[in-house]
């Protein structure tokens, strides 16, 4: 049998007064491809939150490879996770370099003030090789369109040599097109690295093709976990 890579036991996160997180369980097998799909609101982003350890979790556990992330250490254990956050905006004029986003991944594992070794450039170098944006390294970040900068921010995440990936909402600044090869390109990914991968979206076509495995989420709970290939026809039953 597989074993674990991410687990969460009836886990309960609140802002403030309201539950974010409703006593969620969830098992993500190593090697797996997790869709999170659901409405705005519906808890998915805090649900990665609480996989970093970035939002203090009320009640229950969550565990990444065994260990409660509660007892981790977290800078440690944020090196080990690939995180591409929803939304990284970047004003056109900020002299930010692809390269320096690139490289920001790895300060967890530099450590802030150090220089980057020669090792920790390369492996910049390679994910970006990998994802077909070397030409653009010394371009500003806030230049490319919606679509490089999810190449980039996945070359980021990759340049930290993670066991685990969490995406949210990759496809939110991307046109239609690119989504689509968005698709191939994460898979991509996820397998060449041996990865075990989340991805959160609203775009039920879009996990459909990408992922393993689909868990609805509403109103902080987990409400279905379907194969990836049942999610479009599930999707159709609620809304009609
Ligand atoms: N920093 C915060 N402070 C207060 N409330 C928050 C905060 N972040 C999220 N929430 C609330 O927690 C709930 C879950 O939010 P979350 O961002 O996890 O949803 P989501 O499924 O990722 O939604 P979306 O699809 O819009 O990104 C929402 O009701 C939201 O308003
Ligand atoms: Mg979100």
């Amino acid at each position: 049998m597989k074993q674990t890579a991410c687990e969460l036991r009836q886990v309960w996160v609140s802002y403030g007064k309201t539950p974010a997180l409703r006593g969620v369980s969830l098992q993500v097998a190593q090697g797996e491809l997790l869709g999170l799909f659901g409405h705005n609101g519906a808890g998915k982003s805090t649900l990665l939150r609480a996989v970093l350890g970035l939002v203090p979790v009320q009640s229950g556990e969550v565990l990444v490879d065994g260990v409660p992330v509660q007892k981790r250490d977290l800078p440690r254990l944020r090196q080990r996770i690939g995180y591409v956050p929803q939304m990284l905006r970047v004003d056109a004029g900020t002299p930010v370099s692809v390269r320096d986003v690139v490289m920001m991944g790895q300060y967890a594992q530099i450590g802030w003030g150090r220089l980057p070794s020669q090792g920790h450039k390369q492996r910049a170098d390679r994910a970006l090789e990998a994802m077909g944006v070397t030409h653009l390294a010394d371009k500003p970040f806030g230049h490319l369109s919606g679509g490089e900068q999810q190449r980039v921010l996945l070359a980021c995440a990759l340049a930290q040599s993670p066991r685990l990936l969490l995406m949210d909402e990759p496809t939110s600044s991307v046109d239609w097109q690119f989504v689509r090869e968005l698709a191939g390109l994460i898979r991509e990914v996820h397998e060449a690295n041996h990865l075990t991968t989340i991805v959160v979206s609203h775009d039920a076509p879009f996990l459909a093709r990408l992922c393993d495995r689909v868990v609805l989420m509403e109103g902080g709970e987990i409400l279905g976990d379907l194969p990836a290939s049942s999610l479009l026809k599930r999707v159709e039953q609620e809304s009609g």
